[in-house]
């Protein structure tokens, strides 16, 4: 059979405009392969960077601003202070360390109350230690003193103990240790 005798055939599906010659498809389906692979390859990686990122969107904290278990009520009287040592985790960043001591107060009842006070002078923060035979708390770097109540009797500091905030729970006893600025007449947190 000769060219001449033979049927003229539709044109492929496979070849011309749309078809795997068809330039135009061919970038089309370069372009889905390579946004394909490249979520591929990402994909795995958003759980790491997020990881690796945790540090700078987590913020720094510290057991500063929760309550601490202190002890139990009935070891808290109303004559003689007794010095309670708070320990807590301590998170910066990556590293958590367990049961650090963040902080010391005074704790005694006062008028049926249970008050914590700060061992940190207001002055220039040294540590407030008690003497039993004055009744009084006094600071060994200036000499400033305290009633039981907190108040200034004497020596430089510029303002009374700073108190801590008390909870007390089915006969337990938790403080929230805080710093307060020193050398200020006002309490002011740090
Ligand atoms: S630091 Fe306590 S009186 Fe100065």
């Amino acid at each position: 059979m000769s060219d001449r005798d033979r049927e003229p055939q539709p044109p492929s599906d496979d070849a011309g405009a749309g078809g795997p010659e068809d330039p135009s498809r061919r970038r089309a389906l370069a372009i889905g392969v390579s946004v394909l692979g490249g979520g591929l390859v990402v994909a795995p990686l958003v759980p790491a960077l997020g990881f690796v990122g945790f540090p700078l969107r987590g913020a720094v904290t510290s057991a500063g601003g929760d309550f601490i278990a202190a002890g139990s009520r009935a070891q808290f009287g109303p004559t003689i202070p007794i010095k309670v040592d708070l320990y807590a985790d301590r998170r910066d960043a990556w590293a958590v360390e367990r049961q650090v001591k963040i902080g010391s107060c005074w704790v005694l009842e006062r008028d049926g109350e249970l008050k914590a006070f700060s061992t940190v002078c207001p002055h220039l923060g040294c540590a407030i230690e008690y003497d039993e035979e004055a009744s009084a708390f006094r600071c060994p770097c200036h000499r400033s003193e305290f009633d039981l109540d907190g108040t200034p009797v004497e020596g430089p500091s510029p303002r009374g103990l700073d108190t801590l905030e008390v909870k007390q729970d089915a006969g337990l006893v938790a403080i929230r240790y805080q710093r307060f600025r020193q050398g200020v007449g006002e309490k002011v947190e740090a």
